[in-house]
């Protein structure tokens, strides 16, 4: 149930087709590395998903890697139902105004530019009944800004997952002012349908995951150009020390040297200078070492 609009704009009154707590066909724009785990995680609930993705290639890989991600799910006997099933409820579409016009949520999982997401979110909103709800799974730029090209923004927010999506029992629901509070409480809803926990964040530069995990990389490194220690000891000392599953470098070397460094430029921007990248891992982007992707970062993956 898409409920009152709290006074943040206009919100049609309607009672989503859901299938076990999530919305029964949901759409996703960008059958990426994100796009493909999210619409994984959709399949194995029970829900129709349509991918879209431009093209015949990418749409073939785009389908290769959820039904990648759907057997080794099996193997490890983490998917109820079987990989044929689950695959038979999946289909690719050419562009956003393609989508099943009932669908009841969109996320999109598009590259990281502006220009290109008010892009697909616009085509996705002309395209879908008045009721869909909207999402961006952006991670870093400002929700709002987005929401201000839609004519439904009440409907919008951001969905934040993690990577590997199917693994990662986190979703950061990320509000803008003009998300309406009843879009909020049904989104947490869908995410604790799909086995995950949402933390709720205001927009803000970095929601609470990148501003947090960022700050901590960047502090692990300035300490490594100091000396202060050697790589394995800075992430033995956060991972014994404190718990965390991963140090702040081993950490910085799964998302990638580059994807850190373009956030933390981004966080130095908006919200000051303790974001400014050490020099160190400036030297790291340009010499290539990015981390796992390259067999090379912080450590060695050879
Ligand atoms: N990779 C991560 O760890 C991670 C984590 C959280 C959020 N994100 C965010 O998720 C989004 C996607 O990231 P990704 O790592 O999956 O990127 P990716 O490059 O793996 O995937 C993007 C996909 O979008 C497709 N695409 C490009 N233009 C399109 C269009 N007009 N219509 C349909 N498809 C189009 C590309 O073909 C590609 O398959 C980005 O906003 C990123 O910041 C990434």
């Amino acid at each position: 149930m898409i409920g009152g609009n709290g006074g943040h704009g206009e919100v049609e009154e309607s009672v989503a087709d859901e299938v076990g707590g999530i919305p029964r066909r949901v759409g996703v724009i960008g059958g990426g590395r994100m796009g493909t785990g999210i619409a994984q995680s959709f399949l194995a609930t029970g829900a129709r998903v349509e991918v879209v993705e431009a093209g015949d290639e990418a749409a073939e890989a785009a389908r290769g890697r959820v039904s990648d991600g759907l057997e080794e799910a099996a193997r490890r006997g983490k998917l109820t139902g079987d990989v044929e099933t689950a695959l038979s409820r999946l289909a690719l579409v050419d562009s956003p105004g393609d989508l099943d016009p009932a669908t009841g949520l969109v996320v999109e999982a598009v590259p990281e530019r502006a220009d290109l997401k008010v892009a697909v979110l616009t085509a996705a909103e002309s395209a879908l009944g008045g009721a869909a709800v909207l999402a961006t799974n952006t991670s870093s730029l400002s929700v709002t800004e987005l929401a201000a090209a839609l004519q439904r923004p009440a409907q919008f927010l951001g969905m934040h997952f993690f990577n590997p999506v199917p693994a990662s029992k986190l979703v950061e629901v990320v509000v803008a002012p003009e998300t309406a509070p009843g879009v909020v409480e049904v989104v947490r809803g869908w995410v604790q349908a799909l086995g995950k926990t949402d933390v709720v964040v205001k927009d803000s530069p970095g929601f609470a995951s990148s501003r947090l995990g960022v700050l901590l990389g960047l502090e692990a490194i300035r300490m490594l150009e100091e000396g202060v220690a050697d790589a394995e000891a800075i992430d033995a000392a956060m991972e014994l020390g404190y718990r965390h599953p991963m140090g702040p470098l081993r950490s910085t070397d799964l998302v990638g040297l580059d994807v850190r460094l373009a956030i933390a430029e981004y966080l130095a921007g908006t919200l000051g200078e303790r974001f400014t990248p050490p020099q160190l891992l400036r030297d790291k982007v340009a010499a290539g070492e990015l981390g796992r992707k390259t067999g090379r970062g912080f450590h060695d993956y050879s």
